[in-house]
């Protein structure tokens, strides 16, 4: 569907060509007079030089050609030479009209889709999800609602972290309380046991503390390293014990990431790509890229043009375990040859960016992928709390992510109880949807890259630029079309009549925008934009209902046209939240 946008800049640039003038000047930009106008047109002024002719002179011959417009009711010259312009109202309500009959709603479908792949989540197993974890679902969750909803083929991968030394620690520490376990019998050769020796409960505890040993005890610390490459070299024990870990935690994690309505294609992991990294390194050695440095296997990635220093990736230590970046290079390589990927993104911490320039830079000088592979990194901002720093419980601990979901449910619960009285389960339910919008669009309404301030009072509340104030729009709007059904009408009926006031026309043109507001959110990877527009439909459309008799309106055809336009508007929002991450109740 052709936006709003394009046609009326096709209006102008036929009429600067009817008047003689170069075309491409007919562009057309949302007004910044509002009070004036809608849209202008400014071509006249940036073609004054190139024609020799003052301004308005231009625009004056333009605006003759737009008399008889169908798309514009007003084309008005202003000294020094803009042209202010207003919809007609019948063309903004045909367009509407046709945004309705469209399943996308005016979004154009991506002419050539493509497959990517986006690595978010990123949870460490064994380690319990805390806030940080948190911004990456629910980003990465709503890039790939958006990418889908434009037409490409995206795969989520969840690309957990098992294989580092969280897994030699947590050995370690389990070898030490309980050094008789089979897992340790190196001349065992049975069967191992199904049940984990532990419960999830037992593997959060151990990590901390086994974490917290090896920072001070220097014994303990190689045990780990050396726990940990013996994993890698694939320990039949430790294997065993590392299946265990898998097990309980995943379960762990799914039940976590369901309560955010966060859910992935693939449950990859970097042990994954372990058995693509032997082939990798010797092809990298082989070729010349990966040399010896003290010991270690590294490959240069500087370029002349950089302003910092950026040091070789490295790819195997000296004793030759493989490390960070060896894992997400053979994934890279997994991911190409598993589903020969246009783009991956990742959507990972913003200080995790150096590890990103030296993954990329080193796939593509060792040649792992095709030349037109595109790499980006959605490097994302820090959580904070009022203080400014770090998000962290009352006392000081890191915030689990099960906590702060708890503890916004229970605000919300206070609020929707304080607000009416809905029975009390009903209430709780109400809160969890509620509460996940807090949550979902206090952090997608900031830009992606910036730190922002986790305000628990701020995001819950049901004013302001908020999720609760977005579901509360939705909630209103369901509202009256029930009474409206109640009332013996039928949604069906009925069609879009050009605006009656400015409030309605308003609406009616922001309610346009949804195409390239969804389309540029995904091209910029900034669902910030779609919370932005919403936002500004929500105080539309509450303008519009505090200004115009709906229910009572006597002529009925436009009260079926109104009753059109409440189901468009939530029809746009409800697609919006579900690209977010999020969904509405019934009532609040
Ligand atoms: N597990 C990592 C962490 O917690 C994030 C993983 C991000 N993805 C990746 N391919 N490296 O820091």
């Amino acid at each position: 569907m052709k936006k709003l946008m394009e046609q009326m800049a096709e209006e102008l640039s036929a009429a600067f060509e009817k008047a003689g003038y170069d075309p491409s000047y007919g562009k057309v930009t949302v007004s910044n007079r509002p009070d004036l106008c809608e849209y202008q047109c400014n071509g006249a002024m940036a073609g004054a030089k190139a024609y020799k002719k003052a301004p308005f002179m231009i625009a004056d011959d333009v605006v003759a050609h737009l008399k008889d417009s169908h798309v514009f009711s007003m084309a008005e010259v202003v000294k020094p030479g803009f042209i202010n312009l207003r919809v007609k109202e019948e063309f903004l309500a045909d367009y509407l009209k046709k945004m309705e009959a469209d399943e996308k709603l005016g979004v154009s479908e991506a002419e050539h889709p493509k497959t990517i792949i986006i690595d978010y989540g990123g949870p460490n197993v064994a380690k319990p999800l805390h806030v940080g974890h948190l911004r990456s679902a629910i980003i990465g969750e709503s890039i790939k609602r958006i990418g889908r909803f434009v037409g490409h083929k995206v795969i989520g991968d969840v690309h957990l972290g098992d294989w580092g030394l969280q897994m030699g620690l947590i050995i370690t520490e389990l070898k030490c309380r309980k050094p008789d376990l089979v897992y340790f019998d190196d001349s065992y050769t049975g069967e191992y046991p199904r049940e984990a020796p532990f419960t999830i409960s037992e593997l959060e505890e151990i990590y901390p503390c086994a974490s917290g040993k090896s920072k001070t005890d220097e014994a303990y610390r190689s045990q780990a390293l050396e726990a940990t490459h013996l994993l890698q070299q694939g320990n039949r024990g430790y294997m065993a014990l590392w299946n265990h870990i898998m097990q309980v935690s995943v379960t762990d994690l799914k039940r976590n990431y369901d309560n955010l309505n966060v859910s992935f294609d693939l449950w990859k992991k970097e042990s994954d790509a372990q058995p693509y990294i032997p082939d990798m390194v010797a092809k990298m050695k082989e070729d010349g890229f990966a040399y010896e440095d003290q010991g270690a296997l590294v490959v240069d990635v500087k370029e002349e043009t950089d302003t910092k220093e950026i040091p070789p990736c490295m790819l195997l230590k000296s004793d030759g375990a493989s490390l960070y970046t060896t894992t997400d290079l053979a994934t890279i390589v997994e991911r190409v040859k598993l589903f020969d990927p246009d783009e991956i993104l990742y959507v990972v911490d913003k200080r995790q960016e150096l590890h990103f320039i030296q993954v990329f830079r080193c796939a593509r000088k060792t040649g792992l992928v095709k030349d037109d592979l595109e790499f980006k990194f959605l490097g994302f901002g820090t959580m904070n709390g009022k203080d400014g720093k770090p998000f962290k419980t009352r006392d000081g601990g890191v915030m689990r992510l099960e906590n702060l979901i708890a503890d916004i449910n229970e605000e919300m619960f206070r609020k929707i109880v304080e607000n009416r009285s809905v029975k009390d389960k009903d209430a709780e339910d109400t809160a969890k949807i509620v509460g996940l919008s807090a949550i979902k669009y206090g952090d997608l309404s900031n830009q992606a890259t910036k730190d922002y301030i986790f305000d628990v009072d701020r995001f819950t509340s049901f004013e302001g630029n908020t999720g609760p104030y977005i579901l509360y729009t939705i909630v209103r709007i369901k509202s009256i079309l029930n009474r409206y059904m109640e009332e013996g009408g039928n949604l069906e009926e009925g069609e879009i009549l050009p605006a009656v006031n400015e409030s309605q026309k308003n609406l009616m043109l922001l309610l346009t925008g949804f195409g390239s507001t969804v389309e540029n959110a995904f091209e910029e990877t900034a669902p910030h934009k779609i919370c932005a527009y919403i936002y500004e439909v929500s105080n539309a459309f509450n303008s519009f209902y505090h200004e115009t008799r709906i229910l009572s309106e006597e002529n009925p055809e436009q009260k079926k046209s109104f009753i059109q336009l409440l189901c468009l508007t939530r029809k746009i929002l409800e697609t919006s939240i579900d690209l977010l991450g999020f969904s509405a109740p019934e009532r609040m």
